[in-house]
Parts: structure tokens; C-alpha cells; sequence
């Protein structure tokens, strides 16, 4: 069989003089559309707008973005240079507030700036391109982990169930939450994938029902709503989301529709496991409670479909995320291993360098 290739989701092309390529996601699945990236306020609006989303894809695309705001510094002097940085990783930094990735990605690109000992400033761009890169490779060879990690837990002909995007299209290449798939896929293993719609903005459905199927796994969507009759029906073996951002504790922020799942889980004794790299875990935030959550336009809500399907002015409860307590989560799978049981010892000692 034929190792599963997944979509180029983001790359930077040519030199500092080049741009960012990167797959737009709220075209999918109708049109596979890439857009090109030529500077800071266009990566903050891409961001912002989610045609690049998933909380690692973000961190590349916000390194990436630093690199396109400061490669027009046109000063000779170091410390104006990271004075500048500084602004441009500041804005994109307010585009999505959950995803720590984000936060990571930029404050990365801060430290190495720092640390690059030279006065050249052309030097430092270099550099700076260099390290944004290497953020991109890191996240790819992570996923590539994940799902070596991650593979074991799909059994042959099991029913697995998703939520939302956390696939290749969510990060550099080969996802978290789908790596473990595509491992298992690659090494010929069959089983049935189940993924909600993931109201409001159908990631589920356009984007990980698109890349499955590219991909050759068969994949069956349901509406959110219907979870709970799936899992009573004893379908579903396992379940594997992604994280936007893991605290100390191991509670997990993602995708709002995630606790509902983890409960469900619960009660029909359904294994529910998270996967993410490394730089998704916050160890400042103690636990989920103190994990910003995104609240979105209510009209995501009221008109998602370009149409109607609330009254025009009817309040809406919008949050983008949610929050599952670790004592729900069976496991979590990093490019490090598996945690579990998943506590804050456990965490600190996997997180280790
Ligand atoms: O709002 P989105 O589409 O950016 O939300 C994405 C998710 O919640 C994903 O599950 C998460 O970022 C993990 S992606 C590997």
C-alpha cells in the first residue's frame, strides 16, 4: 500500500523575498484553493477568518507571518529590529486567543531573534525564515510520532469517532488526532472512521470528511446531535480528538462539542483519547479554568449557511472551544508517548526535555 500523502496544508516558497502558500480552508470541500501570503495583516486576516486553522497549523502560519511582517524592517539597528518583532508578534498574537500554539509559535520566534548573536539585520531575517521553517518541519516530524505512538489503539475493524479538523489540514502534514489513522491505514489495517459535523463551522464535515476520503478511509458524518445514538448502538470503540490547549492538570480545550463527546464517552464506557505534540501543552495555566476561550461572531450561528436558520436578531451562546476535564480522558498521545494516566505528574515527566 501506498504511504498516505497528505495536502501541503502551509509552506513557505523561494526565499526571504518569497510568500506563504497555504491551502483555504473555508473553500473546502468544494474547491481546493491555495492562497498566496505576502504579508502580516494577510496572515492575521487568514488566521482570524480560519482559512488556516488547527491549532498547530496557526503556530506555523503566525511564525511565518512574523517573517513577512519584519522582512520590510528597513533600519539598520538590532534593537530597533526586536523592537519591531516584538509589534508584529504582538498583533498576530491577538488574531485567536485559545490555541497555545499560536502564543508558542511567536514567542519562539522572539527567543530566537534574541538569541541570534549578530548586528547584521539581513543576517537576522535569515534566521528568523530559517526558524519559522524548522517550526514547520518540527510539527511535521511530531504528527509522524503521534501516529507511530497512536497506531496500536486502532484495532482491525474498529469504529473509531472524530471531532472537528485535526488532520493534516490542521497542522504541517499527517494531523494529530489522524495520524494514529493514517499509520494504521499505511499499514493496512481497516476500520471505520465517524466524524460529527462540528457545528458551527462544519470543520468535521468539509475538512476532515475530505481528507479521509482522499485518503481512502472510509468515513461516515453525523450530525453532532447524534453521538450519544451512536455510541448506544455500540459503534464506536474509541474515541481520538485533538487540543487547542492542555493545561498543567491535563484538561483539555478544543473544539466545543468535545466535552459533550468525552461525557457521552464516559457513559457508554467508550475509551477517549486526545492526541497532541508537545506545544500544545500550557504548563502555566494550572487547569482548564484558566484557559481563554474564544467567543465567535453569533451570525456563525444564526446564518452559517449563507442563509437564515435563526431569527435574524436571536441571541446566540457562541464559544469556538470547550473544556474536558482530564479525570474524562483515557489517554493522551504525544510525539514523546502516551500519557496515561493523564495528571500533572505524568505531563511534567513526559514533557521533560
Ligand atoms: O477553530 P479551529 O478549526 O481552529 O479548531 C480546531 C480544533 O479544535 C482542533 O481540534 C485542534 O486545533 C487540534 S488540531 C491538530
Amino acid at each position: 500500500m501506498s504511504p498516505t500523502i497528505p495536502p501541503k496544508t502551509i509552506q513557505w516558497v523561494g526565499g526571504l523575498n518569497g510568500h506563504v502558500l497555504m491551502i483555504d480552508q473555508t473553500r473546502l470541500p468544494t474547491e481546493l484553493v491555495m492562497i498566496e501570503c505576502r504579508d502580516a495583516e494577510t496572515m492575521w486576516e487568514a488566521i482570524k477568518h480560519l482559512r488556516i486553522r488547527g491549532a498547530p497549523a496557526i503556530g506555523i502560519a503566525a511564525a511565518m507571518g512574523a517573517v513577512l511582517g519584519i522582512r520590510d524592517y528597513g533600519g539598520s539597528d538590532r534593537r530597533g529590529f526586536l523592537k519591531r518583532l516584538d509589534e508584529i508578534c504582538d498583533h498576530l498574537g491577538t488574531s485567536r486567543p485559545t490555541g497555545v500554539n499560536l502564543f508558542w509559535a511567536l514567542d519562539r520566534m522572539r527567543k530566537h531573534a534574541r538569541s541570534t548573536e549578530t548586528a547584521d539585520i539581513g543576517a537576522l531575517k535569515i534566521a528568523l525564515l530559517d526558524e519559522a521553517r524548522r517550526i514547520r518541519d518540527e510539527d511535521a516530524a511530531m504528527c509522524r510520532a503521534i501516529g507511530k505512538h497512536g497506531e496500536a489503539l486502532i484495532r482491525p475493524d474498529c469504529g473509531v469517532l472524530t471531532h472537528c479538523n485535526a488532520g493534516g489540514l490542521a497542522t504541517a502534514e499527517y494531523g494529530t488526532a489522524l495520524a494514529p489513522l493514517y499509520t494504521a491505514h499505511d499499514r493496512g489495517r481497516r476500520f471505520r472512521v465517524y466524524v460529527g459535523e462540528t457545528r458551527p463551522l462544519l470543520q468535521g464535515s468539509r475538512l476532515t470528511a475530505w481528507e479521509l476520503q482522499q485518503a481512502g478511509i472510509e468515513v461516515q458524518v453525523l450530525c453532532d446531535s447524534m453521538v450519544g445514538a451512536l455510541m448506544k448502538q455500540g459503534r464506536v470503540d474509541l474515541a481520538i480528538t485533538g487540543a487547542d490547549r492542555i493545561a498543567a492538570s491535563g484538561d483539555v480545550a478544543n473544539k466545543v462539542g468535545t466535552y459533550s463527546l468525552a461525557v457521552l464517552a464516559q457513559v457508554h464506557e467508550v475509551p477517549f483519547y486526545v492526541a497532541a505534540p508537545s506545544s500544545t501543552f500550557d504548563p502555566l495555566i494550572p487547569d482548564g479554568s484558566g484557559i481563554p476561550i474564544e467567543e465567535r461572531d453569533p451570525d456563525e450561528i444564526r446564518c452559517g449557511f449563507g442563509r437564515l436558520t435563526a431569527p435574524p436578531d436571536v441571541p446566540c451562546y457562541c464559544p469556538a472551544f470547550d473544556v474536558t476535564p482530564a479525570r474524562l480522558i483515557r489517554g493522551i498521545i504525544t510525539e514523546r508517548g502516551l500519557i496515561q494516566p493523564v495528571d500533572s505528574e505524568r505531563i511534567t515527566e513526559t514533557l521533560r526535555d
